[in-house]
């Protein structure tokens, strides 16, 4: 992948290429922490510290500002640096005698993990603070730099201080208790329920969607109240665990379990109101709510409806928060485009309300990235009034794969039609689905069955091969429960138990480009490879005359896959099928070496690096936006996974 290519040589050259600077007064000042390299960002005047460490970090130690100091991005000189405490123990004053070689022998961690568990990265000189604690995270507090810090892979005992509490302060050399056990005292001692791992609800609770990726939270906690989530945040921001919310459990990353072992998660089941306001529209809905009931509870309480995607097992605080896309969304937006306002807790504990008036810039983050921002514990959602009945339609077609040239001009008509205004409105969306010998195409449309029969269909199968035809007129709660794939929308609150080993990942398709024949040809050829490999394709048709989705820009939301005319999701199961699906992305972006594709947030792919996955899902502009806010609000980046802001 080309574009993947040249990103990573970006990156490497980070903290390496010095060639020319600007004059300092020119730089941009750092927001994420790093100086020199590529970004030349300079560290005068950051919140990091002045100077710029030989690694393309921002600090104020004796690391930053010593030795390798680069003085083109800082200020090596300032007052601010400051000499490593007196008391310091014997590495430190090994250190501080022989500063860093110019060829680092560990890797300067560039997402808050290290140790010998992690690659080997040091905490020194990083952002997240120098110390690495006992389960691989860096960071500056006694949790960190305390008992079980690893002194081969930061300063421990360097910057000690912030948040620790006063027993570890005045004995800092005492062994206390691992970072989870510090994090279950501090619950013990709030009162807030949780499980540990040697609890017997545990295995059940931590059982993720994708069984695939099992990780293991250090603790499960269980959430009963909006003070409960508060207390949990501030023990896990003490004690040096990362935090990660569940909903519904459903990212294609495990990220709602940490995105990797020994985090702190938050499971909202307990958060289960759905309460519709019969006078404004909108419903009041909890962070664990998933969305087949979400549309069972305001459908029964006042015949109002809500866009979303189609699996009632889906929870609303991973799809709210990352786009979500339904047969709705082209008439009435994304589910994210709803919601009104939320309520957050955020990484100090705060609980905030957030909407377009308050806080405006969480409000503004959580819808794209609300996993590095904080919990949403209460959603706000506008609702509209259900449609009394919705033209369900499905076109199941014969042959596509037994040439080329089939495939390549059945699908390069549906894109014509795709973009014809006289055939397509808000009204209208579908997708595709084809797994290399089916193919079909379905979808919904706000009208009825003549108009549909007369305005759209024979365009939609002209000139294509013969196919299977169904267009019914549907109640609105029976077409919910036909699109679910289910016998009920309605799911159980607790002990939900439906899993699928897979790995799946996105293309986002620039309407501007569409697919092109040659793309299109390239992707048969290789899906004829795919062997005993199960895998499939949805193709959701997003942009198009009319489309809500494309209506909106990233000034409304963290949120910038706006302009798509296709949303492809490649999904295999097993993780023998990884190669091949990463082919097929190949194959398409290969074939269109000129288009910008993205990638869809809700399909979080777990095989990109943070730095590919910031790219690929935010872009630059809306990702430095982000990334200042996240170093203002979570600083200690206790909200974390390995493609969170900042990572
Ligand atoms: C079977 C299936 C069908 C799907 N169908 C669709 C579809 O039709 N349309 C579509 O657009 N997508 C669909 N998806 C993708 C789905 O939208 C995402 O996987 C979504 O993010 C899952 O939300 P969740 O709450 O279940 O996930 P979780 O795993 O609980 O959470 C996902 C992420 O969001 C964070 N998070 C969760 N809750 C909160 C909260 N309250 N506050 C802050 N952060 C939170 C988590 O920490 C995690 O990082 C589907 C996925 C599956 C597995
Ligand atoms: C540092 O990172 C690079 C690139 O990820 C890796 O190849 C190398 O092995 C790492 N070095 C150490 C000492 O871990
Ligand atoms: C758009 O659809 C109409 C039928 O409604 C058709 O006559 C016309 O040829 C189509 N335009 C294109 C560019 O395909
Ligand atoms: C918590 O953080 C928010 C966001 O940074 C800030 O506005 C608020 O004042 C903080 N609250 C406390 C008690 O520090």
């Amino acid at each position: 992948m080309k574009f993947l290519v040249s990103l990573t040589a970006g990156l490497l050259s980070v903290g390496l290429a010095y060639a020319s600077p600007a004059p300092l007064a020119k730089r941009a000042v750092s927001t994420d922490g790093s100086c020199g390299g590529s970004k030349g960002f300079t560290c005068q005047g950051s919140s990091f510290g002045n100077c710029c460490s030989q690694y393309g970090w921002c600090g104020s130690s004796t690391d930053h500002c010593g030795i390798g100091c680069n003085s083109a991005f800082g200020q090596c000189t300032s007052s601010s640096a400051t000499s490593k405490p007196a008391t310091t123990s014997k590495v430190l004053s090994t250190r501080a005698a022989s500063p860093p070689t110019p060829t680092p022998t560990k890797n300067v961690s560039n997402d808050g993990t290290c140790g010998g568990s992690n690659g080997g990265s040091t905490c020194s000189g990083t952002s997240f603070g120098n110390c690495c604690s006992a389960s691989g995270w860096c960071g500056s507090t006694a949790a960190y730099c305390g008992s079980g810090c690893q002194v081969g892979f930061g300063n421990c005992g360097s910057n000690t201080g912030a948040g620790s509490s006063s027993t570890s302060k005045t004995s800092p050399a005492t062994p206390s208790v691992t970072p989870s056990g510090s994090a279950l005292q501090c619950l013990n001692g709030k009162n807030v329920p949780y499980k540990m791992t040697s609890d017997s609800e545990y295995a059940g609770l931590v059982e993720p969607y994708n069984l695939r990726l099992p990780y293991k939270p250090a603790v499960v906690v269980l959430p009963i109240t909006n003070q409960h989530v508060q207390d949990a945040v501030v023990c896990a921001a003490q004690a040096g665990l990362k935090v990660q919310a569940k909903s519904g459990g459903h990212s294609y990353a495990s990220f709602s379990s940490g995105g990797r072992d020994g985090a702190m998660q938050i499971n909202l089941q307990s958060l289960q109101t759905i309460q519709l306001d019969q006078g404004s529209g909108v419903a009041t809905v909890g962070g664990g709510v998933r969305l087949g009931n979400l549309a069972d509870g305001i459908f029964t309480q006042g015949n109002a409806a809500v866009s979303h995607g189609t699996c009632p097992g889906v929870g609303i605080g991973g799809h709210y928060t990352h786009g979500g896309y339904g047969h709705t969304s082209r008439n009435w937006g994304l589910a994210m485009d709803q919601v009104v306002a939320a309520d957050v807790v955020l990484a100090n504990g705060t609980l905030t309300k957030a909407s377009s008036t308050q806080s405006p810039d969480i409000f503004w983050a959580i819808r794209g990235a609300a996993e590095s921002f904080g919990i949403v514990t209460t959603f706000y959602v506008q609702t509209r009034a259900a449609p009394s009945s919705i033209t369900y339609f499905e076109f199941t077609f014969s042959g596509i794969f037994n040439s080329k040239s089939v495939f390549t001009n059945t699908f390069l008509h549906i894109q014509d039609v795709a973009k014809n205004a006289s055939v397509v409105d808000n009204r209208i969306s579908f997708g595709i689905y084809l797994d290399g010998s089916g193919f079909s195409l379905s979808g919904a449309f706000f009208g009825t069955v003549d108009e549909f029969n007369s305005g759209v269909k024979p365009e939609l199968l002209r000139t294509l091969p013969s196919a299977e035809t169904t267009v019914q007129s549907m109640g609105w709660y029976d077409y919910l429960v036909k699109v679910s794939g289910e016998s009920t929308i309605k799911t159980p609150v607790t002990g939900y138990d439906l899993h699928e080993d897979f790995f799946a990942k996105s293309v986002t398709v620039p309407e501007s480009a569409g697919l092109t024949s040659k793309a299109l040809g390239d992707l048969f050829d290789y899906l004829k490879t795919a062997g005993s490999v199960q895998y499939y394709i949805i193709i959701n048709l997003y942009g198009g005359p009319g489309s809500a989705i494309n209506s909106k820009d990233t000034n409304f939301a963290a949120y910038v896959d706006r302009d798509s005319l296709w949303v492809l999701q490649n999904y295999g199961y097993g993780g023998d099928s990884i190669d091949f699906i990463n082919g097929i992305n190949s194959a398409i972006i290969n074939a269109q070496p000129q288009t910008s594709f993205g990638a869809y947030l809700n399909y979080v792919d777990p095989s990109y690096d943070a730095a590919t996955a910031h790219k690929l899902y935010y872009g630059d502009v809306v990702y430095s936006r982000l990334a200042a806010l996240k170093q203002q609000v979570d600083p200690q980046s206790v909200f974390w996974n390995p493609q969170a802001i900042g990572a």
